[in-house]
């Protein structure tokens, strides 16, 4: 498979207003993203998903490290709005609202990407019927104004507009978040429908891990601005080889937000600040694994099965706490006796990520 997305060494920092500290946001992400593939970035807020997306689409600068479309790197002035890259690589935003001017017809915001390419008139309008029927909205919609949409209608223009332009990547930053169950689980189908026609692939951004777990084939699970591990989704889900991989994963199978606490109790301490990190392990504070080497410097990358990467000295030990297991139920029961935490039932019983039951009909009950 053609690897369309390469990132090699991102790192990326930002100034603070009045101090020379720097606020360390990216630090040493390596992925690639094949044709038609789907990666998830998942890790907690503040981890540095959106930086990393914001680099992908040359919105920001890295401060050290590549991104490569193609093979061709991208840089500031090698960027997306070069004629040659434009509408390669596009983005779905969280609030369908920011991409979607109100005072402009639904049609015309869908047109704007193709006049931008400098495509005619004459194409554009089949173009633009083409995509809507793609995103299972009517073809009257295209006369409407954003604000007469439903929210999930909206995310579906939204998908319309950054698909148009019939991109090789989509960055999706948390794109079903702001919706209600219901539309969530539609616009999960739609982009399974898409990729499956399409073959684009996906950088999804996503603290929704049940949707990961349902449209990923590989996650990368991002701590204080690294990859601590990544690898098929499956795998991960399945046999969680980081200590703050175990603590994520079992902490979202909780439905109930107030009983998240057992949880974090197990990945206890404070979280360094991204302005001060430390030279070792940054989760040596709070891991219930770390030893004196965690506390002395930072585990290297070990490529534990092929394409699973983890970056932890104790990563045998952590895979023992957990056997295999196929389901949610087993992998829940597994964390329940590695961390000591009473972790609540979570109804999830898909088989595989890329399941054969739609997500809408199988949820939408
Ligand atoms: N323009 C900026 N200037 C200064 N600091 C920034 C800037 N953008 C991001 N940061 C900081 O970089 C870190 C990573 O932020 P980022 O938005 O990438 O995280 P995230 O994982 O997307 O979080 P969330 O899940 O909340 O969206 C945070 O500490 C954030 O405060
Ligand atoms: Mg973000």
């Amino acid at each position: 498979m053609e690897t369309v997305l390469e990132v090699a060494g991102l790192y990326k920092s930002f100034s603070l207003p009045g101090s020379r500290r720097k606020v360390q946001a990216v630090n040493g992400v390596s992925f690639t993203l094949k044709r038609g593939e789907t990666l998830a970035l998942v890790g907690e807020s503040g981890s540095g998903k959106t930086t990393v997306g914001r680099c992908v689409l040359g919105l920001e600068e890295p401060t050290r490290g590549r991104v490569l479309f193609r093979g061709e790197e991208l840089s500031r002035r090698n960027n997306v709005r070069r004629p040659h890259l434009r509408g390669r690589i596009q983005l779905v935003f969280q609030e369908p609202a920011e991409s979607l001017d109100p005072r402009m017809r639904i049609g015309a915001s869908i047109e704007e990407p193709l006049k931008a390419l400098g495509m005619p008139a004459s194409e554009r309008a089949g173009r633009v019927e083409a995509v809507i029927r793609r995103v299972n909205l009517p073809a009257a919609v295209l006369d409407h104004y954003r604000t007469s949409l439903s929210a999930g209608q909206q995310q579906r223009v939204g998908i319309a507009r950054a698909i148009v332009t019939d991109p090789a990547v989509v960055v999706l930053d948390e794109p079903t978040s702001a919706l209600d169950p219901t539309a969530r689980a539609e616009i999960i189908d739609l982009l399974l429908e898409i990729q499956k026609a399409t073959d684009t692939s996906y950088l999804l951004i996503s603290h929704d891990l049940s949707a990961v777990h349902y449209i990923s084939h590989r996650i990368a699970v991002m701590y204080l601005g690294m990859i601590v591990e990544q690898g098929p989704a499956a795998e991960v889900f399945r046999r969680p080889r980081h200590p703050y991989t175990v603590g994520l994963l079992s902490s979202v199978l909780l439905p109930d937000p107030e009983i998240r606490r057992p949880t974090t109790v197990s990945l206890k301490g404070e979280i360094p600040s991204p302005i001060d990190l430390p030279k070792a392990c940054f989760l040596a504070g709070r891991c219930p694994f770390a030893t004196e080497i965690c506390r002395r410097s930072m585990p290297p990358s070990e490529e534990i099965a092929p394409g699973h990467l983890v970056h932890c000295y104790h990563h045998e030990q952590v895979a023992q706490i957990d056997q295999p297991s196929d389901t949610f139920a087993e992998f829940q029961a597994s964390a329940e006796r590695v961390l000591g935490v009473d972790v609540l039932g979570a109804d999830m019983d898909e088989e595989t990520p890329r399941g054969r039951r739609r997500w809408a009909s199988s949820t939408a009950k």
